[in-house]
């Protein structure tokens, strides 16, 4: 048997240490959500450094060797504490960065103040993920001195603006982070009350399509009729990327059915805040079209503002697209697909210039295994009895591929606080504080299975 340096907590301590810690862990969170640390061009990135620093100082509290560091981009967090003799050692990984806040008028209150109404703290970054953040701190905190294996935190800077330099820093700092378990706390659950394990993640593809039909405005009486206004001539390309059903209709992109979540459609209709008579696109269950199929939606059109605009036709109209693409396929492969799509389908010669802005891969994880066990067993102990549900996720962690390949021995937990409700990159962005706690429990006693599973 392995010399432990504490005594391994019972699993009732563990709850009550929990419970112990969260008003701190709650009031941590909120000093975190004030920063508004976003990591995209044209923000001011001292909040990023700031934010950094915050998280490191709370790192240095739960007795972590702590370093800001970076390659050329944002500022990372990692923190390390050694495995006690024969114990593991578990990676967490969060993101302090968040997203812009967009129309502020849309938010019911400040973004980067705080409020609780009805158990949901409100505020950007919230849920995406400084309560991931937090879980992590709330789980070092519960232990103390007893921490049951050894850990490294690798809080990023720079997720939500697509952790261009991760793959270089993890490079970099590989004998730092080598780890037994990996664990993603940026991922969401199935429900209030019902907690998840991810198993796959979409990729993707965010790429600009520009339509040149003139080389400049021309008086809309004067040529309109004969000669091709880009707008127009942008809008019917577009239309022909979904086919009338709206499955995507772009040949050579992977899709399949696979999923066996069910996902009531009036659930689905509610969450997704769907105005009424709007149809759902797409076809097959529900989840297939989130989470196994391929997605595609314009993003953004640069145009003239209907309040500006002249009786002119339009020489050249661009629009951002988002594809989501299903696990297995590939994204340098599909970008060729949709550029080749946009290319031939241009209408009536329309001058078309596709570029990518970037593209993040997808991931599939076999989630069998003991550390798996280990994990949905804490899951179901944090959530009463209730068995975490095994989901794809619609949305994008492009790294997790990475960590796949740097660390092939290594189990990958991708977990998360967000639920449904939760309006992650949206106005009105929230936690469900008792899930929160719940989630804080659940990776506490995580890292106590973990530590039995290898003793
Ligand atoms: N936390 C999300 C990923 C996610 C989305 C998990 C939905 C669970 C449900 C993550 O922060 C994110 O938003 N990722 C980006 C990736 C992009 C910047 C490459 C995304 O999916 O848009
Ligand atoms: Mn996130």
């Amino acid at each position: 048997m392995p010399v432990m340096t504490s005594p391994i907590m019972s699993e009732s301590e563990v709850r009550a240490a929990v419970e112990r810690e969260m008003p701190g862990v709650r009031a941590d969170l909120e000093r975190l959500v004030r920063i508004p640390g976003i990591a995209f061009e044209g923000f001011d990135h001292s909040h990023v450094e700031r934010s950094a620093e915050a998280v490191a100082e709370l790192l240095r509290g739960c007795g972590l060797d702590v370093d800001i560091v970076r390659s050329g981009g944002q500022p990372a967090v990692i923190g390390r504490r050694a495995a006690p003799p024969g114990a593991p050692t578990v990676l967490l990984y969060a993101h302090h960065d968040v997203q812009p806040v967009g129309d502020r008028s849309l938010w019911e209150s400040d973004p980067f103040e705080p409020v609780e109404r009805d158990g949901r703290l409100y505020a950007r970054g919230a849920a995406d993920d400084k309560a991931g953040v937090m879980a992590h701190v709330a789980a070092l905190r519960a232990y103390g001195d007893a921490l049951p294996v050894g850990v490294v935190l690798f809080i990023e800077g720079e997720e939500e603006y697509g952790s261009d330099s991760l793959e270089q820093l993890l490079v970099e700092h590989r004998d730092e982070i080598t780890s037994d378990v990996i664990v993603i706390a940026d991922s969401a659950n199935w429900d209030i009350g019902v907690p998840a394990l991810t198993t796959s993640l979409r990729g993707i593809v965010n790429c600009f399509v520009e339509v040149r039909t003139l080389d400049h405005a021309v008086h809309s009486g004067m040529f309109g009729g004969a000669v091709p206004d880009a707008l127009t001539a942008l809008v019917r390309l577009l239309a022909t990327l979904q086919d009338d059903a709206g499955d995507v209709a772009v040949d050579g992109l992977v899709g399949r059915e696979g999923a066996t979540v069910d996902y009531p459609e009036d659930r689905f209709r509610a969450e997704a805040g769907l105005a009424d008579g709007v149809q759902l696109i797409g076809t097959g269950r529900i989840t297939d079209r989130l989470w196994t199929k391929p997605a595609l939606a314009i993003l953004g059109v640069d145009a003239p503002s209907t309040g500006e605009a002249p009786n002119a036709l339009v020489p050249a109209a661009k629009a951002k697209l988002s594809i989501r693409l299903a696990p297995g396929d590939d994204p340098k492969r599909a970008y060729a697909a949709v550029r080749a799509h946009l290319e031939q389908h241009a209408p009536w010669g329309a001058q078309v210039t596709v570029t990518v802005e970037h593209d993040g891969d997808p991931c599939v994880i076999d989630t069998s295994g003991p550390m798996f066990d280990a994990a949905r067993s804490a899951f179901r102990t944090a959530w009463d009895g209730t068995d975490p549900v095994d989901v794809g996720i619609g949305g994008s962690i492009p790294f997790i591929a990475t960590f796949q390949e740097m660390f092939p021995k290594a189990a990958i937990l991708v977990t998360g606080v967000e639920d449904p409700h939760a309006r992650a990159h949206g106005p009105n962005e929230s936690l469900h504080l008792g899930e929160f706690a719940r989630v804080c429990l659940a990776e506490a006693l995580l890292l106590r299975n973990v530590a039995a599973v290898s003793s």
